[in-house]
């Protein structure tokens, strides 16, 4: 029997790797490399960081769209990738996703009603009749804001929020346990990114679904998320509350992430930290700490061993030889760089 008290989702060294050609030589780009992670019940866990550090691999991997090289995921005490059958198909139902782009992610030739309804082709015997169906359908599309008269028109005929709603409205249609949303305001304008957050806090509120919220921006991670990991090269390098990793945050990188995003620097520019430099390849990563070739604290040690975990049981854990010490503005080294 699943443990109610249990975290619904635990995830531990998670690790992807994908052959990519590399000129004539076949290399191994390590897109997930010891991931870990735990989803509460009823909990939102943002997923923040540049493009490229593995965040849509980590969510392929949640949907076992993708199957890791090395780690465990458990869903609901549950290895995933051991079952088969209706057990597979029921976890299919529990874990649904929400995709960044609701001008691709939906089908043109579809109505909206049909979109929503198609999982249940997949997943039979929910509702008994297509009389039952198309009420379900009313009243999803009512659930994430649109008119249930709006099932007879086509994706084209929406803008880019209410897309979005259909798309929200179709991950719902099999009552998930959890939904992995992909970026799923970054498509849309600033405006309506903040009625489609609205849409999914309610949402949560009303249906007690659990969230894993993936996004390059701060600001949307703050607004959503009871938890926050942040993820560079194919690791989650410090994770905690949303308050821990926003007010106190212990790894420079996150640090160097929130003073380059101007609206959350409510100290003003006096101490802002730069993230300049490139992203390293992830298939020739930094030795010791991957961070180390844009890190402004880093030293020799960081060069040749991979940081220690930074762990004071208040879970707010990081991994740094240097972690920050708060309040951050009398760090020497941000003051020395500040500007
Ligand atoms: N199917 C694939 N084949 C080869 N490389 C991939 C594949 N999917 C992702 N990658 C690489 O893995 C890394 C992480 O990608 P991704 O998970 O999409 O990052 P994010 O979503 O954070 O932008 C990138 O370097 C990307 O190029
Ligand atoms: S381990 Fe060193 S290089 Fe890496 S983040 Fe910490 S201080 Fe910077
Ligand atoms: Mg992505």
């Amino acid at each position: 029997m699943p443990d109610a008290s249990a975290p619904l989702v635990q995830v531990e060294g998670l690790t992807k790797q994908f052959a990519v050609r590399s000129g004539r030589r076949t290399r191994q780009l390590r897109a997930l490399d010891g991931v870990g992670f735990e989803l509460g019940r009823g909990e939102t866990l943002g997923l923040v960081g540049e493009s490229g550090c593995g965040k849509s691999t980590l969510a392929r991997t949640l949907l076992m769209l993708e199957r890791p090289d090395a780690g465990t995921v458990r869903f609901d005490g549950t290895d995933p990738f051991a079952l088969r059958g209706k057990e597979l198909l029921d976890f299919r139902r529990r874990v649904q996703m929400v995709f960044q782009d609701p001008y691709d992610s939906l089908n043109a030739r579809m109505t909206a009603g049909e979109i929503v309804a198609e999982p249940w082709r997949t997943h039979r015997g929910m509702y008994a009749t297509s009389r039952d169906r198309a009420a379900r359908v009313g009243e999803l599309l009512d659930l994430v804001g649109l008119r249930p008269s709006d099932a007879d028109r086509y994706p084209q005929e929406f803008s880019g929020g209410q897309r979005q709603r259909i798309g929200i409205a179709r991950a719902l249609s099999l009552a998930p346990d959890v939904v992995v949303c992909d970026e799923p305001v970054s498509a849309l304008d600033l405006s309506v990114q903040a009625q489609v957050l609205n849409l999914l806090a309610e949402l949560r509120r009303e249906l007690g679904v659990s969230y894993v919220f993936i996004s390059h921006d701060l600001s949307v991670v703050r607004h959503i998320a009871d938890r926050v990991a942040v993820m560079y090269l194919g690791r989650i390098v410090e994770s905690g509350t949303t308050a821990q990793v926003f007010d106190r945050p212990r790894h420079p990188y996150t640090a160097a992430l929130l003073s380059a995003a101007p609206s959350l620097d409510p100290n003003g520019r006096a101490n802002r930290i730069v993230l300049d430099g490139e992203i390293p390849s992830p298939l020739d990563p930094p030795s010791g700490c991957r961070f180390r070739t844009r890190c402004w604290k880093a030293t020799d040690v960081c060069a040749t061993q991979a940081p220690p975990p930074v762990r004071d049981g208040d879970g707010h854990d990081a991994e740094c030889h240097h972690p920050l010490v708060h309040p951050l503005g009398t760090e020497p080294e941000a003051l020395a760089r500040s500007r």
